[in-house]
């Protein structure tokens, strides 16, 4: 199956989401107002959320009175979704290959959003048309996902722990599945061309981040999102056993020191750099077939 590294990825990479999901929605805020004022949600709608995770968006579409449906790769993604959102479908599938109407049952969607849920694919331009084939006439795609050259959100905190590596991991490649797959706005156009979406629009989105919560200063809170993560993950399993537990607790000091030289009026925040995408399906009929250019 073509995802099928990338659902062994969200398996295990789904704990850290679930786990902090209330702390990812509080970073992520900027991104997910930028992105809810963009897709109009209104009473009546259907809405498939692509990569719904915890579900953040499908909440947002039963509070504004549509009909949402999900989708996840990841079963405890999508478990978290249900136990969050009872009122929300969600499925367990793969958003590039499945055919999601039938699996949602019901009408076609009148639209289609994703926070972060649509830079995984490994054949982008099939994902789309595939999203494409689940609309109605006239339906809207809005989504939000990480431009060229973001890394803090991804490394910091970790840069120390990293540096100390035999064979540091360098940055996060853009245009290959993963977090910066979409990062190239001319890449994105070209995709939503080929297959088959109209009146593309790519704007830049840059929000705040906050780890604050409660009062805290976010250091615990962002160190433990990139400890908990996949790079974080494998930098413990090779630094931890090479170190010794004293010599771990230091490098993570290390980690916890990069993260406080960052921190605003006495709280870890920093900007960081999304698209905001939008296009829309012709509202006549009509059928297209997929090809990158
Ligand atoms: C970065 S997380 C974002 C989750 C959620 N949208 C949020 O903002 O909290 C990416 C999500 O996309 C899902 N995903 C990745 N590839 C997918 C695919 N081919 N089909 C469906 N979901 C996928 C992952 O399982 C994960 O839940």
């Amino acid at each position: 199956m073509a995802n099928e590294g990338m659902r062994e990825v969200w398996a295990t990479g789904s704990a850290n989401w679930v786990r902090h999901q209330l702390l990812y929605d509080a970073v992520f805020a900027p991104f997910t107002t930028a992105l809810l004022a963009a897709a109009g949600l209104a009473p009546g709608q259907r809405v498939l959320d692509v990569g719904c995770g915890t579900g953040t968006l499908l909440e947002a579409a039963v509070a504004a009175g549509a009909h949402p449906v999900g989708v996840d790769i990841s079963a405890s993604m999508a478990a978290a979704a249900r136990r969050r959102v009872p009122g929300a479908r969600v499925l367990v599938a793969d958003a590039q290959d499945d055919d999601l109407l039938a699996a949602a049952q019901g009408a076609p969607f009148d639209r289609v959003v994703s926070r972060f849920g649509v830079m995984f694919f490994a054949d982008p331009c099939a994902a789309f048309a595939n999203l494409r084939a689940a609309t109605a006439p006239g339906a809207r795609l809005a989504f939000v996902c990480w431009r060229a050259d973001e890394q803090d959100l991804f490394e910091l905190g970790l840069r120390p722990l990293l540096a100390r590596l035999d064979d540091p991991p360098g940055p996060s490649p853009s245009g290959v599945p993963g977090p910066l797959g979409l990062a190239e706005g001319a890449h994105v156009r070209r995709v939503l061309a080929a297959s088959g979406w109209q009146d593309v629009t790519v704007e830049p989105v840059d929000g705040v981040c906050d780890y604050g919560v409660d009062g805290s200063d976010g250091v615990a809170e962002r160190m433990a999102i990139v400890l908990g993560g996949r790079a974080g993950q494998a930098v413990r399993a090779d630094l931890e056993p090479r170190l010794g537990p004293a010599g771990w607790d230091a490098a993570v000091e290390a980690g916890r020191q990069e993260v406080r030289e960052r921190m605003v009026d006495g709280v870890v925040r920093f900007v960081a750099h999304a698209w905001l995408v939008t296009a829309g399906r012709e509202s006549g009929r009509g059928s297209h077939n997929s090809t990158l250019a």
